[in-house]
């Protein structure tokens, strides 16, 4: 645009606002598209890489579902399995439970930067669990139960802001909890049952203070039963059967007043039952 414009008399300023202005809007415009486009092209790369990633174990993996239905012909919004939300081009879903994955779970899922579900549930995914889940920002829900997962539980999943919700009972975890950072300020419910965990329950599990339900039977916990929980009042559920729990019950367990179940079978507890299990009136 000419400089010259600017000493244009008045009436014409107007005009070169108003052009000005439309410019800024087509600009934006544009910017936002091509941010829309990369976006969605991440989330292509990023759910091919999770295809190859998930089919590639076992004989029978050849007639996977996902392998028929997520090509490239058709948008990925319309593979089976994907939620999309209709205000942006990203996947916001991925809801993969029983479709019989045999391969391992690509690290690339965290390049889904909208993901907010993820459920892979009763699959036979295997290998570890990538430590790049805990980058994904807006992950409410992360389901992985009923699979062969191995290797430790990755510290990042232990510091998500937006989690609500950790399923993953019933694989091969080892190695024990993260006993520091525990940020979890939305957490209302943790299932970590039937795996391998070793240590103790970390004290920082107490600044979880919006825990509803917490599972970790059978596995081989050990060291004292509660004595980081007795904060977390808002607690219903609380299972801690078939563990190595050794030590009394702590009387803290009288403040959880909201319980209505409570587990604590097969362990090596020993002591007295503290008299303030009698304030539990909802067990
Ligand atoms: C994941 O994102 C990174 C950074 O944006 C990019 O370099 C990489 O190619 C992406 N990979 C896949 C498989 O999407
Ligand atoms: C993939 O599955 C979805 C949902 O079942 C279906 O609507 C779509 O037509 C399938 N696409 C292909 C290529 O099979
Ligand atoms: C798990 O998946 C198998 C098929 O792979 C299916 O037969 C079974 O019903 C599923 N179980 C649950 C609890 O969803
Ligand atoms: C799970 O761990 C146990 C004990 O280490 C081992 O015997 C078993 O083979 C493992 N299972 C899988 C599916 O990795
Ligand atoms: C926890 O996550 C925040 C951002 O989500 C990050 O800045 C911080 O470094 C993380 N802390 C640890 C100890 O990983
Ligand atoms: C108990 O919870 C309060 C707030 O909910 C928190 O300030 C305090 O640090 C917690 N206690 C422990 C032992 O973490
Ligand atoms: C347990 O409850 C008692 C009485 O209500 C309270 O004084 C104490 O601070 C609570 N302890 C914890 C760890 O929340």
């Amino acid at each position: 645009m000419d400089v010259h414009a600017f000493v244009f008399p008045c009436n014409q300023c107007l005009l070169l606002f108003l052009v000005v202005l439309l410019l800024h809007v087509f600009l934006f415009s544009a910017i936002s598209a091509i941010a829309a486009l990369q976006d969605n092209s991440n989330d292509l790369s990023s759910l091919l890489a999770f295809k190859a990633a998930s089919t590639s174990g076992g004989d029978a993996s050849s007639d996977n579902i996902i392998i028929a239905n997520w090509t490239t012909d058709a948008p990925f919004c319309t593979w089976i399995g994907i939620g999309c939300s209709r205000r942006r081009p990203g996947v916001i879903s991925l809801n993969l439970n029983s479709f019989s994955l045999q391969g391992t779970i690509s690290p690339y899922l965290s390049n889904l930067s909208f993901l907010s579900s993820l459920d892979l549930s009763n699959n036979s995914l295997s290998g570890i669990i990538p430590e790049t889940l805990g980058r994904l920002p807006r992950l409410v829900t992360l389901i992985l139960r009923w699979n062969l997962l191995s290797g430790p539980i990755p510290r990042s999943i232990f510091n998500m802001s937006s989690l609500v919700s950790i399923g993953l009972s019933s694989n091969n975890l080892s190695s024990s909890l993260p006993t520091l950072i525990v940020m979890l300020p939305r957490i209302e419910w943790i299932s970590i049952s039937d795996n391998l965990l070793t240590g103790h329950i970390p004290a920082d599990f107490a600044r979880c203070s919006t825990l509803q339900r917490i599972c970790l039977n059978i596995n081989k916990l050990t060291g004292s039963v509660l004595s980081s929980l007795g904060n977390l009042s808002k607690l219903v559920h609380l299972s801690l059967g078939e563990n190595q729990f050794i030590r009394a019950i702590s009387t803290l367990i009288g403040n959880l007043t909201k319980l209505q179940y409570l587990f604590m079978g097969i362990n090596n507890l020993e002591g007295k039952i503290p008299k303030e299990l009698g304030n539990l009136v909802n067990l």
